[in-house]
């Protein structure tokens, strides 16, 4: 089954079969990765803009080395070195890019729906690689990509998603993901963080999505752990005391996660804050997954430039 998308925008508009072809794509393009020689010549010719608003580590080095495992050409845009500080609206520059004729455009921004603004506007497939606080759909992809490897499934699962949910694209986009995949998703953190009436926005799926009463009800018997962070740059002040007390009482230690199963799976976007909402034994220690998580990073968006950019 084809991708039959000019673009992705997030996690909310796929199906689960969709979903499934993306990660099952992604898992061919996983032993690429492994080669001595990581390049395939799928997308010679096609031309792909990485356009990012916001700091990003990650997410924009992958996207490009996804584009060059694939032979396409890669072009790196950042606001700081764009006509952006010259006062160019986002949409001009949109423009702009399109008059270059680009594949694809990649584009991270501070404002939810900035991406679905852009895929209005122009022919080339438009990628949210992180819009606000809406949805970091290749995020969601690739976390549910290690859980799949690391379980052999999501169905049935018991996913804790711990932490500043409020702010949180990461949490949004997975909590979408996996009850579509089947898997039961628990949130916790700060009653401050938590966006209580999320659940509401999940459509019914074969798995669920609910708030659990305290951060221990979360990690109890769960398969996986997701913790979020702290995302200070969204915040305006005032949601806990102080981080010494959100470490206390939320953080990811030792003792919460001898709660979960005894093969759980710790999982965290990053960048991680070490001591604040995750202990540095836990975030180095025998059940993280967090690098793997970057590695699948790689292979998902190549799945996804190869679905929506030329995989004829
Ligand atoms: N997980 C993630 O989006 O990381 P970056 O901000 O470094 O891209």
């Amino acid at each position: 089954m084809p991708l039959y998308r000019k673009d992705l925008l997030g996690i909310a508009d796929l199906s689960a079969e969709e979903i499934n072809l993306i990660l099952d794509t992604a898992e061919t393009f996983r032993d690429v990765n492994q080669r001595r020689i990581k390049k395939v010549p799928t997308l010679r010719g096609k031309t792909i803009i990485n356009l990012f608003f916001e700091a990003s580590t990650r997410t924009r080095t992958s996207f490009e080395i996804a584009a060059k495992r694939l032979s396409a050409d890669a072009i790196n845009i950042s606001a700081s070195t764009s006509s952006v500080v010259k006062g160019e609206t986002l949409v001009d520059t949109a423009l702009n890019l399109q008059a270059m004729a680009p594949d694809a455009i990649v584009i991270r921004h501070s404002s939810s729906g900035a991406p679905h603004q852009i895929a209005r506007l122009v022919d080339a497939g438009i990628i949210n690689a992180g819009d606000g606080a809406h949805e970091h759909p290749t995020q969601a992809l690739l976390d549910a990509l290690t859980i799949r490897q690391q379980k052999g499934r999501i169905t049935g699962l018991k996913v804790a998603i711990v932490g500043d949910v409020l702010h949180s694209r990461v949490a949004r986009s997975n909590a979408h993901l996996l009850s579509k995949l089947g898997a039961h998703v628990s949130l916790a953190g700060p009653r401050t963080l938590l966006p209580f009436g999320l659940e509401k926005h999940i459509p019914p799926g074969e798995g669920s999505v609910a708030f659990a009463d305290s951060v221990e009800d979360a990690m109890s018997d769960a398969d996986v752990v997701m913790m979020l962070r702290i995302q200070l740059e969204r915040q305006s002040g005032g949601y806990f005391p102080s981080l010494r007390e959100y470490s206390i009482h939320y953080g990811l230690n030792r003792r919460r996660l001898s709660l979960a199963k005894h093969d759980v799976c710790v999982l965290h976007p990053g960048p991680i804050n070490r001591g604040v909402e995750i202990d540095s034994d836990v975030a180095d220690g025998p059940f993280s997954l967090i690098l793997d998580q970057v590695s699948n990073g790689v292979a998902v968006r190549m799945a996804v430039l190869y679905l929506l950019a030329g995989g004829d």
